[in-house]
C-alpha cells in the first residue's frame, strides 16, 4: 500500500478491486497522469471516468451543488455501488469528465481501494481496468491479461463481490435520471428519493460509453437466446452461458452456469469472470441463457445484450 500510495502521488496509474469490478486508477487532480489512463485502456477521450472518494467530505472537492437528494442517496448507499453525477467542481480537469459540466462520484465499498484513496491523499478517478469495450475485470488476473504490460501496478484483491458496475444516476436536473443500471437495483433508490426516469439509447455521442450498444464484449460472438429451450447444445465450437441448473444433461465443459439455485446476486458476481473463461476456451460462440428482469437482473441483462450486440449489417463479431 505505501508502494501504491507512492505510484498514485506522483502520477502512475494503478489497478485496484472494488466491490463492483476492478478500477485504473489515477490522482483525479493529475490531467496527465489520467491521460495514460486513456491511454493504455485505449478509451476514446469523450467517454469521462468515475471520480471515487473514500470520505464524505471529499465530495465537496469535485462537485458543487450537493443537493438533498444526493445527500440522502450517499447516505444510504454509500459506501457502495452507486455513482452519483453531479455538477462539477472547476478544479477538476476537464479530461476526466470529458468535457462536460458534470462529475461522476462514487465511493466504493472495498477496504483497499478506500486505503489506496485515502493514502493518496486525493480522489481517484478510475474507469474499470479493461481494454475499451471488452469485458469486464472482477479479477486480478483479467487485468493483468489485457493490461498488465500497460500499468504501473495491480493489486490483487480476490474477486469482486458485486460483479456489476455501479448503478449512475444523474441529479443535475429536477429529474432522477438513471443512465445505467448496475449494482443497486432501480427500485431501491426509488425507495429513498422517489421515482426514477431511465435515459433512452444514447444516439452517436453517448454520455454514458457503457451504454454503448457494443461493450463489455468478448473476442468471438455472443448470442442471447430467448430462453433456454432454444439453445442446441450439441452445436459445435459452441459455449454456453447459463443463467441457473438446467433439469436436463448439458456439456459441462463448455458450459458456465451463473447461478445453480438461480440467484440473482450470485450471478451478477459470477458474470464477467464466467466470460473471460468462455472466451478463452478456443470456442466460436457464446450462447447464453437470458436472467429474470428484476433486481440486479437488469444490470446482467443489459451487459448480455451489449455483449450480444451486433452492428447492423456489420461482421459477426462485436468490435
Ligand atoms: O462500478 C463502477 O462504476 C466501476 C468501478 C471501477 O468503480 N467503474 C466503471 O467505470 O464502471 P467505467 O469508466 O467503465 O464506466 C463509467 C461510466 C462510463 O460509461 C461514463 O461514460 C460514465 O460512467 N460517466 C462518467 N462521468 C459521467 C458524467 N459526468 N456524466 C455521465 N456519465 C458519466
Ligand atoms: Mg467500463
Amino acid at each position: 500500500m505505501r508502494k501504491a500510495t507512492a505510484i498514485i502521488k506522483s502520477g502512475g496509474i494503478i489497478a485496484f478491486p472494488t466491490e463492483t469490478v476492478y478500477g485504473l486508477g489515477a490522482d483525479a487532480f493529475n490531467p496527465l497522469a489520467v491521460a495514460r489512463i486513456f491511454e493504455a485502456k485505449s478509451r476514446p477521450l469523450f467517454d469521462p471516468l468515475i471520480v471515487h472518494i473514500a470520505d464524505l467530505s471529499q465530495i465537496g472537492q469535485v462537485a458543487v451543488g450537493i443537493d438533498k437528494r444526493a445527500g440522502r442517496l450517499a447516505g444510504r448507499f454509500w459506501p457502495g455501488p452507486l455513482t452519483l453525477v453531479l455538477p462539477r467542481h472547476e478544479r477538476v480537469p476537464g479530461i476526466v469528465t470529458a468535457g462536460l459540466d458534470t462529475v461522476a462520484v462514487r465511493m466504493p465499498d472495498h477496504l483497499i481501494a478506500l486505503d489506496l484513496i485515502r493514502g493518496s491523499g486525493t480522489p481517484i478517478a478510475a474507469p474499470s481496468a479493461n481494454r475499451f469495450g471488452y469485458i469486464s475485470p472482477t479479477k486480478a488476473a483479467h487485468v493483468l491479461e489485457q493490461l498488465g504490460d500497460r500499468v504501473d501496478m495491480i493489486i490483487d484483491g480476490g474477486s469482486c463481490s458485486v460483479g456489476v458496475e455501479s448503478t449512475i444516476i444523474r441529479l443535475t436536473d429536477e429529474r432522477n435520471l438513471i443512465l445505467r443500471h448496475g449494482g443497486i437495483p432501480a427500485e431501491e433508490i426509488e425507495a429513498v428519493i422517489g421515482p426514477v426516469v431511465v435515459a433512452a439509447e444514447p444516439a452517436a455521442a453517448p454520455e454514458a460509453p457503457g451504454r454503448l450498444p457494443s461493450h463489455y464484449s468478448p473476442s468471438i460472438p455472443v448470442h442471447l437466446a430467448d430462453s433456454i429451450r432454444e439453445i442446441d447444445f450439441t452445436r459445435p465450437g459452441a459455449g454456453f452461458l447459463l443463467f441457473r441448473r438446467p433439469d436436463f444433461d448439458v456439456p459441462l465443459e463448455r458450459t458456465e452456469i451463473l447461478s445453480l439455485d438461480g440467484d440473482l446476486k450470485e450471478a451478477a458476481a459470477n458474470l464477467f469472470s464466467s466470460l473471460h473463461r468462455l472466451d478463452r476456451m478456443g470456442l466460436e460462440v457464446i450462447i447464453a441463457e437470458p436472467v429474470p428482469e428484476r433486481g440486479l437482473g437488469i444490470a446482467i441483462m443489459d451487459r448480455l445484450r451489449r455483449a450480444a450486440y451486433k452492428k447492423p449489417g456489420g461482421p459477426e463479431k462485436a468490435l
